[in-house]
């Protein structure tokens, strides 16, 4: 998966869905003053890391295992962003003393994690009072996605994705941790028929490198005729965001 990461880092912005940036912001903005510590772990391009920085005035921290994903960050930052300090690190192994952030973010990462193991590690470094904010689309949620319906066996295929229950499940192990808030969000999209190819071609998730050379190819020339001549694609894109508070 690593050498997935660094193969979609230079494509990866123009690939994925910003939709979730407002609710993100708005939870910031609840969350957040202007002396806040705020690391997001697996922050990847600084996809949403970046835009955070220019609307907040926040001490902000990148982190993630893929140093290609990181370089492509540091690019967009111009090399002179001195709002944003990234680092290449393991989620499951911070190296920030313990109680250091006020907040820690994580989007579309979580499935990458043992949950419990960096659940345990995020709330070593979270300050008492301080929340771990955390977007990921539930298993349920895949599995009736656009993709999940109609891309041969990508529901499948996506085994590593938690469920909702999982989430409340990984809390009660926690003892520094509380459940503070779950939320399902739902997106109306559209996307043109050459869109949507050009995002199963790029392999724009993580989820078709779970799949084989051969198994790939063929999915994605039955997934084509299905595709044919369907012009303006609508359909419904969920996530759920999730609170952790450290008590
Ligand atoms: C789908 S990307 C999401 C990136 C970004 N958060 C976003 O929403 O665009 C998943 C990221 O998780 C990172 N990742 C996977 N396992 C990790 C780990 N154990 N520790 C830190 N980062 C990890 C990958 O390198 C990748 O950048």
């Amino acid at each position: 998966m690593k050498d997935y990461f660094v193969s979609i880092s230079s494509k990866y912005d123009d690939l994925r869905g910003k939709e979730i940036l407002p609710p993100l912001c708005n939870t910031l903005e609840r969350l957040t003053n202007k002396d806040s510590k705020v690391l997001d772990v697996a922050c990847g391009t600084g996809l949403f890391l970046i835009p955070i920085a220019t609307k907040f005035d926040l001490e902000l921290f990148g982190s993630d295992l893929s140093l290609g994903m990181l370089k492509t960050a540091y690019k967009k930052t111009g090399n002179n962003n001195h709002k944003v300090r990234f680092l290449g690190a393991d989620v499951h192994n911070l190296p920030f003393p313990d109680k250091y952030f006020d907040v820690l973010i994580s989007t579309n990462a979580i499935h990458h994690f043992d949950l419990v193991k960096s659940l345990k590690e995020c709330a070593r470094v979270l300050k008492k009072g301080g929340s771990y904010v955390v977007f990921s689309r539930f298993r349920e949620q895949n599995d009736r996605s656009f993709w999940g319906k109609n891309f041969p066996n990508f529901a499948v295929k996506e085994n590593r994705l938690y469920d909702r229950e999982e989430f409340v499940d990984a809390a009660e192990k926690i003892e520094e941790l509380d459940l503070d808030n779950i939320n399902e969000l739902r997106f109306e999209k559209q996307a043109t028929e050459e869109e949507i190819l050009a995002e199963a071609t790029n392999k724009k998730y993580s989820t078709f490198e779970l799949y084989t050379e051969e198994e790939f190819k063929e999915s994605l020339n039955s997934f084509k005729n299905w595709l044919k001549g369907r012009k303006n694609i609508h359909f419904t894109s969920e996530i759920g965001e999730v609170i952790f508070k450290r008590i």
